[in-house]
Order: structure tokens, then sequence, then C-alpha cells
């Protein structure tokens, strides 16, 4: 077992046991609950220049908030410091003046899995595993696939047969993971792999409910104070499927908070898609307990799930943040997706344009002025089969005259398909 870094520890969030070694599986060995890594009183404030000092460094420039010793040797692909875009022709459509895109499919492996992963697969490869293993809706797959190449270990995924997008599962290969096909859900085959994890030795897991994970994908929240001059927007909106990245983000504020660097903090707004929303429904029903869905479906593959791991951390950010749960329809998705592309120039997978779905439901009731971030989780090319591509309708030409008398009527706004 390996030691917690100094000045930190892992702590069980439903029974409070604290941990100074990684327990087998990430999971609480007394009561089974979900740990999450806290730094201690000894830790004390940590200034503006000690957490933004090496702007080139990427995630691993917020180090004085990480759970590692300062000689660290990360596994790192260069991921994080992804753009803030300020959006231009959305606000009409949006009745809200200020917002902004955090576009994280200008990640590595092209979406936020790999601020969490470059942590988790350091820490894993620290206590010398071989072997790296998740279930995963696509983009941890892919994101843990690169990472285990990069450290020279094994990298293993579980993924529902047939349900991820073929971008990932491309990745994945090309990565050279072993890919195994559950004939069921994402749901079953995370369960399957957390029946599993505890007695395998040699391999580590690497989804979310591993605490490091979530250390890294923090680190959006101090990108985005950062990128806002150093202030906390009114909102951060995303979508949230198995929710360890809302957890994620609203740690991140809190430790900005703790560390003496902002009294404010954002109101969290997680965004299900319809057929996949356990947490919305236990949120608006004031419940603590999430029933799951059993056969989520959805347009966005990445959130396709019913039993979300961390939705108990989720539950816990909206309640502490003010915040609330949202649900879109695919078609809204879909439509959300095409204006975010069309009128902004950000293609996303479908997962991360549930966010513009949803302002567009409830951008009139908020604040005109108020400061927005949507996190666009992951790149669009990831998931070219829900774009349907007439390229065999458009126009043909053979000869420079031909290409003239079309170009003539682009010119003239008349272009009628051949
Ligand atoms: N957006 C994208 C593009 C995702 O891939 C995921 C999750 C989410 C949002 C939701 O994040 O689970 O932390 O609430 N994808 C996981 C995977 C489940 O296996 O790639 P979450």
């Amino acid at each position: 077992m390996t030691r917690v870094a100094h000045g930190w520890a892992l702590r069980c969030i439903d029974c409070d046991t604290r941990f100074e070694s990684d327990p087998p599986g990430y999971s609480c060995s007394r009561c089974g609950g979900l740990l999450e890594a806290v730094r201690e009183a000894a830790g004390g404030p940590v200034s503006r220049t000690e957490l933004f000092g090496r702007p080139a460094e990427g995630v691993w420039r917020f180090r004085a908030l990480l759970p590692f010793e300062a000689d660290v040797r990360p596994v790192s692909l260069r991921e994080g410091g992804t753009p803030l875009v300020g959006t231009v022709n959305l606000p009409r459509e949006l009745g809200l003046r200020n917002v902004h895109v955090k576009n994280e499919g200008q990640n590595p492996t092209g979406s936020f899995k790999d601020r969490g992963m470059t942590v988790s697969v350091t820490r894993a490869v620290q206590s010398g595993v071989r072997v790296l293993i998740c279930a995963s809706t696509g983009n941890t797959s892919a994101s843990m696939s690169a990472y285990a190449a990069r450290a020279g270990v094994t990298a293993a995924i579980i993924v529902p047969a047939g349900k991820v997008a073929s971008g990932k599962m491309v990745q994945a290969t090309a990565y050279g993971a072993t890919i195994i096909r559950v004939d069921g859900t994402f749901d079953d085959a995370l369960s399957m792999l957390l029946q599993t994890i505890s007695s395998l030795p040699g391999f580590s897991g690497m989804n979310s409910v591993n605490p490091y994970r979530l250390e890294g994908q923090k680190t959006a929240a101090f990108e985005i104070y950062e990128q806002l001059g150093f202030s906390v927007p009114d909102y951060v909106v995303l979508p949230v499927g198995n929710a360890g990245n809302i957890s994620a983000i609203w740690k991140g504020f809190k430790e900005l908070r703790a560390a003496g660097l902002t009294e404010d903090l954002p109101r969290m707004v997680g965004v299900q898609a319809e057929g996949a929303s356990p947490i919305a429904r236990a949120f608006w029903k004031g419940s603590d307990s999430i029933v799951p869905v059993q056969s989520p479906s959805t347009v966005a593959s990445a959130i396709r799930i019913g039993n979300p791991a961390s939705g108990k951390k989720a539950l816990a950010a909206l309640k502490e943040s003010d915040g609330m749960v949202l649900t879109v329809s695919d078609d809204e998705i879909v439509a959300a997706r095409r204006l975010l592309a069309s009128r902004e120039g950000i293609f996303v997978e479908p997962a991360s344009a549930a966010p513009i779905a949803a302002l567009r439901e409830i951008g009139p009731r908020l604040e005109k002025d108020a400061t927005v971030v949507c996190v666009a989780t992951g790149n669009g090319l990831k998931d070219p089969e829900t774009i349907k591509v007439e390229i065999d309708g458009s126009p043909l030409v053979s000869d420079r005259s031909g290409l003239m008398a079309l170009l003539e009527r682009v010119a003239s706004r008349n272009l009628v398909t051949a």
C-alpha cells in the first residue's frame, strides 16, 4: 500500500474513516464508501504565485494543491491549459451577455478526462502498478489508453458492446489497449469491474471512483478562476454522467476558497439527458438517494449512465453550491451541438452540447449579466456518426467554368444543390 503524500489523507465521505495509505480498489475498506483526497490543516493558505506561477506545466502547475510530494515525476502529455472561449453569437440566442466555453476538447486525447488521468496514472505508476483498467462510455478508455502507453504499462478497457462512439474506439485501438466488450450497459460494465478490482493484484482502476482522478479534474476550476481575471463565475454548467466531474470541479472551487484566494463560489448546474437522468430525479425530489435508471437511453453516449458512481458527491455539490440539475431531450442536444458549431466554431460531441441546450431553456430566467461557463467536455470528432453527412448530395464540378458558375450562385446566396 502506497502512503498518501505528506499533508494529505484520503477520507471516506460516508463514514469519515481516514486513510494514510491508498486502500485496495480505492474504496473505503470499512464501509465501501467513496473516498476523497483531503488537504490537512498543516497545508495552510496558498498564494496566487504558488498556485499559478508555472503556466507552461498544464495540470501539474497546480502541484501546491495536488496530493503529491514536490519531486513527483508526472506521466504527462501536457494536458490542461485549455482555452476559455467567450461566445460572440450565442448571447443573442440565449439572452445572456456573458457566456464562456471551457473547451476541454483541446486536451491531448480530446476530452477533460486527460486532466484526471495524468494524476491517477502517475499515482498508479508510483505504486508499481503494471495494468490499468477502466469501464467506460469511451472517453475514459481513450484517455487511459494514451497515458498507459506513455507510462509503458498495459491498458485494458471494458465497454458496453455497440454503445461507444467510433472515434473513441479508434483512439483506444491506436494507443494499443486491450478492448473487452460487455453485453450490457456502461453501468453493468462498471459494476462488474468494481466487484472484481480488489481481488486483482497488480491492476489499478482508473474510473472516477479513484480519488486521484478527481484531483486532476478539479484543476479546471483553477483555470476558469485564472481565465476570468482571478474571479469565479456565477454559474458553471456541465454535462453529468457518472458524476465525477461536477464533484471534482466543485472541489476545485472550494479549495480556492480554503486557500484564501476567493470568497465567492459558483452555482453548479448539472445537465443530464432525459433518458438518463437519475441525479435530476433525485435532486428535484429532494432525495439523498439515487434510484438507478435501468435502461438509460440518449444520443449522448458519453452520459448514457443510469447508476452514477459518484452520485452522492454530485448531490452534495449541488446542495452546497445552491445549484441545480436540468434535463434536456435528444433533439435539444442535437440542435445545441449544431448551434455551437455553426455559430461559434466550436465542435463538440453530443454530451458536451447539453449545457448549451439547457441554457437555451433557462437563459431567459437567469440574470442577463451573469458570468456563465459551459464546460465543453469532449471534441466533436470523437462522435462523427451522429451527424448526417450528405456529401453525395453536394454540388460536383468538373471544370473551371462549372466552378465559376457555382461560385456566382454562392455569392448571390442562391446555391441550389445539384
Ligand atoms: N462529457 C463527456 C464527453 C464524457 O465523456 C463524460 C463521461 C461526461 C461528460 C460526464 O462526466 O461521468 O464525470 O459526470 N464519460 C465517462 C467515460 C463516463 O467513460 O468516458 P462524469
